[in-house]
C-alpha cells in the first residue's frame, strides 16, 4: 500500500477565487498585437539574430551624454540618403543633352511626392556633412583617436573624404547652370593639387574636356562607387567600436578597484 501524501504547505495552496469568477479572458485579446510579437519571435527562433544584434547595438555610454549619439546620427543620415536616393534614381536620367535637367524638372514639379523626396535628399546631404564634422569633433575632444583606436580614426578620415565626395558628385547631377559651373570650378581646384591633382581632375572629367561622359562618371561615382565604399568602411568602423567599446569622457574618473588596497596604489 502507498504511504499517504504529505499535506500541501499553506503557501502552495490555491487561493480561493472570488465569487462569480470564470476562466474566460477578462479583456478581449488584441490579435494584431499578439500576432506581431509572435511573428518576430517566430523569425528570431529560427534565425537566432537577436543575440548578435544586442551584442552589436547595446553599448554602455555615460548617462545624459547625447554626444555619443552623433555617430549613430550620421549613420541614420546615410541610410536616409540611400533610401531617398533609390527613389530619385527611379526618375533620373544621366543624359547631358537635356535629359538630366528635364528628368530633374519632372521629378520636382510633376512626380508624386518628388519635390519632397528630392528636398529630403538635398537637405539630408548637408545634415550628413554637418553631423560628420560634429561626430569627428566629439571623438577628437574625447581622445577617441588614441591607442587602441587609431585605426578607427583613420577609417573615420576615409569616411569623411567619402562623405565629401558624395556631396561634390551629387551637386552636378541636376545639370543646371549653377551645378555645371560650380562643378567645373571644383574639378579645376582638384587639378591644382600636387602630383595627383591633374590625374584626379582628368579622372573626374572622364577626359580632357568637361562633357557628356563627365556626367555619367559623376553619376556612377555618386550612386555606386562611393555608397558601396561607405557601407564597407562603415562595417569596419562599427566592428572596431564593438571590439574596443566606446571611449569614456576625459573628465570621468575611474572607479577605485576594491581588490586593490590604498598601500598598493
Ligand atoms: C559616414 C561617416 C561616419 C559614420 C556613419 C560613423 C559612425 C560611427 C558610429 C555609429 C560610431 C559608434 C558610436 C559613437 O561613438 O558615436 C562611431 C565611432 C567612432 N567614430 Fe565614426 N562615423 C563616421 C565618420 C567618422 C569620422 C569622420 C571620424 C574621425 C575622423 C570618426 C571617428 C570615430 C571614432 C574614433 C569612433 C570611436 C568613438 C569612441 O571610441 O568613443 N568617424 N562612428
Amino acid at each position: 500500500m502507498k504511504p499517504p501524501l504529505p499535506p500541501v504547505p499553506p503557501a502552495l495552496k490555491p487561493k480561493p477565487r472570488p465569487a462569480g469568477a470564470t476562466d474566460a479572458p477578462t479583456k478581449p485579446v488584441d490579435h494584431a498585437v499578439e500576432g506581431g510579437s509572435s511573428a518576430v519571435g517566430w523569425i528570431d527562433e529560427r534565425m537566432q539574430l537577436s543575440g548578435g544584434l544586442r551584442w552589436v547595438m547595446f553599448r554602455k555610454v555615460p548617462r545624459h551624454d547625447w554626444s555619443y549619439s552623433l555617430g549613430s546620427s550620421v549613420m541614420f543620415a546615410f541610410l536616409s540618403q540611400a533610401v531617398t536616393g533609390v527613389f530619385l534614381a527611379m526618375f533620373y536620367r544621366p543624359d547631358a543633352a537635356g535629359g538630366a535637367y528635364e528628368s530633374t524638372r519632372y521629378l520636382t514639379n510633376e512626380a508624386f511626392l518628388g519635390e519632397f523626396v528630392r528636398g529630403m535628399h538635398k537637405w539630408g546631404s548637408s545634415v550628413m556633412v554637418i553631423l560628420v564634422f560634429l561626430h569627428m569633433a566629439q571623438t577628437f575632444f574625447y581622445g577617441a583617436y588614441k591607442y587602441p583606436r587609431e585605426l578607427n580614426w583613420v577609417i573615420g578620415v576615409v569616411l569623411l573624404i567619402l562623405t565629401m565626395t558624395m556631396s561634390f558628385t551629387g551637386y552636378l547631377l541636376p545639370f543646371d547652370q549653377r551645378s555645371y559651373w560650380a562643378t567645373i570650378v571644383g574639378v579645376n581646384i582638384n587639378g591644382t593639387g600636387p602630383i595627383v591633382g591633374p590625374y584626379l581632375s582628368d579622372f573626374l572629367r572622364a577626359g580632357p574636356e568637361f562633357g557628356a561622359t563627365t556626367l555619367s562618371r559623376f553619376y556612377s561615382i555618386h550612386m555606386l562607387l562611393v555608397p558601396g565604399a561607405i557601407a564597407a568602411m562603415l562595417g569596419a568602423h562599427l566592428w572596431l567600436v564593438v571590439r574596443l567599446g566606446t571611449t569614456a569622457p576625459p573628465w570621468s574618473k575611474p572607479k577605485p578597484d576594491p581588490r586593490v588596497t590604498r598601500a598598493e596604489v
